[in-house]
């Protein structure tokens, strides 16, 4: 009997909730959302205008920068070869794989990517290079062309901070915009331009001073504060360039760049495209006035740049609302022990003293987000480099998407055990060997 009037009252209860639910379901409040104000509407729109402008410059604008990489260093002949209408052998879409240049398969026009895959499409002849540039499948790299002649040649942003996913065979995949692409061999390419007097009579060296600091360099890296300093190698001759950051996860992210002080994402980016993209734009920062620390940039007159048309600064606002959009992809299930992960989060926390500096969530300060390197126990090179002469923290997310090429600024830590373990001797913190692991299995699982 007992339990009949239990079952009974169960079922009351249950039919008065979902009673409840449906109620809830129909009152006017809950039904659907408001309709959206006016101005609501307007930042919808706005949100979605920028996120596409900024995609696109981010992947196709070179702001005008065919005047430098084109017909400057006249890096459009080398590529085409001498049978071509360009100079020498050519580049052939083998090589052009092997120094880390990267092919969006989505562009790759559907006969030639099918030559690919029946090998009949031959990756050694300079010819199907132009024929990638030609449908604009190379990422990062826009080719001009008129007929079949490749007349100049500029770069994108997509070329340092994009790669592929290699979902046709290495190399060849969808784009990944915002991944550092470490395989990129920067120094290389530029090394094969017929003319670098640009960069012999901005440094004051000659060609083969220019090709031996460029062979410095290795893929994944590249130097933007040479020409502002002109120092190339470290005191200890190790070459000066750093490792490309990505470019995701950057939202919320005060400062940025590895080295401190010299603004934030936008900042950047006027900098960047203008400077060492080269392309036409509009630039001003008293800072690089300083013949000190910048005789090159000061000699040149970089702190003031003016050009006519400016093909940048209209760009910045929708670039910069891209970039902030890109999130830090997350690890892929099973590539860290998530129990391990969870202890080394304690020890991040606590023990560890990480989180002092890398908070989480952001895994930088919420503010002035740099140290002096003797707050991190490394050497002052870099970070006199900077306006601030001070290093960024830096955020942590998706550490494995960068590994390639090793950790901090330089990649002077080759892996994350080798990080740890310098946090651990420099900050005296006393970490067993099972609690470094766990810490890193929690960094790999950002
Ligand atoms: C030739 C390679 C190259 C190109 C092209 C390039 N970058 Fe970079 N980028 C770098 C390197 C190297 C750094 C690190 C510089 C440093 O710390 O001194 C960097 C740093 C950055 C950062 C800072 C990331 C962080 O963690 O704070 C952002 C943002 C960025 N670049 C965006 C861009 C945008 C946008 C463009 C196009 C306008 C661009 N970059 C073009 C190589 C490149
Ligand atoms: C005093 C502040 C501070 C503390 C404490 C600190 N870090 Fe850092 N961390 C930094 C700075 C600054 C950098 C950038 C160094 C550079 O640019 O070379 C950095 C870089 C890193 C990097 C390299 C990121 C990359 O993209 O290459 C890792 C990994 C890292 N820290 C992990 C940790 C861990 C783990 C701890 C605790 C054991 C810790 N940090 C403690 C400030 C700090």
């Amino acid at each position: 009997m007992g339990s009949i009037r239990v079952r009974v009252f169960a079922l009351f209860v249950i039919v008065l909730i979902v009673a409840a639910l449906a109620a809830a379901r129909q009152s006017p409040r809950s039904s659907r959302p408001p309709a959206a104000t006016p101005q609501e509407t307007e930042v919808s729109s706005n949100a979605s205008r920028m996120m596409d402008e900024g995609r696109r410059a981010f992947r196709y604008d070179t702001f005008g920068d065919e005047a430098f990489w084109g017909d400057t260093l006249k890096l459009h002949n080398a590529i085409a070869g001498a049978q071509h209408g360009g100079v020498g052998p050519g580049v052939s879409p083998k090589t052009a794989l092997s120094v880390g240049l990267k092919v969006d398969m989505d562009a790759v026009p559907a006969a030639v990517a099918a030559g690919i895959r029946a090998g009949t499409v031959n990756l050694d002849d300079p010819a199907n290079t132009l024929a990638l540039l030609k449908a604009n499948a190379v990422v990062g790299v826009t080719g001009r062309f008129n007929g079949d002649r490749l007349q100049s040649i500029g770069i994108q942003c997509a070329f340092c901070h994009s790669t592929v996913d290699d979902a046709f065979m290495p190399g060849i995949g969808h784009r990944l915009d915002g991944y550092a692409n470490r395989d990129l061999n920067v120094g290389a390419i530029v090394s094969l331009a017929p003319d670098l007097s640009a960069y012999t009579k901005l440094l004051g060296v000659d060609a083969a001073t220019v090709k031996k600091v460029l062979a410095s360099w290795g893929p994944g890296k590249f130097d933007a504060e040479l020409n502002l300093d002109g120092k190339a190698f470290r005191p200890d001759g190790k070459p000066a360039a750093t490792l490309i950051p990505p470019a995701y996860g950057l939202a919320g992210v005060n400062l940025h760049t590895w080295t401190g002080g010299w603004g934030n994402v936008t900042y950047w980016n006027a900098y960047v495209a203008n400077l060492e993209m080269q392309g036409r734009g509009n630039f001003w920062d008293p800072r690089l006035m300083n013949p000190k620390q910048y005789p090159v940039a000061a000699k040149a007159g970089f702190g003031n740049k003016r050009s006519n048309p400016d093909m940048v600064t209209a760009k910045l606002a929708a670039l910069q609302f891209y970039q902030l959009a890109i999130p830090a992809p997350k690890p892929k299930a099973g590539s860290f022990d998530s129990a391990a992960a969870g202890r080394g989060q304690g020890i991040f926390g606590s023990k560890a003293k990480c989180a002092t500096c890398h908070v989480p969530p952001l895994f930088t300060e919420p503010g002035w987000n740099v140290h002096k390197p003797s707050e991190i126990g490394i050497d002052d090179f870099q970070s006199e480099r900077s306006p601030d002469h001070t290093y960024r923290t830096a955020p942590l997310r998706a550490l494995m998407t960068h590994a390639k090429g090793g950790f901090y600024h330089d990649g002077r830590f080759a892996d994350l055990r080798a990080v740890v373990d310098h946090y651990d001797g420099f900050l005296k913190l006393g970490l067993s060997d099972a609690e470094k692991r766990d810490v890193i299995e929690y960094l790999k699982s950002l």
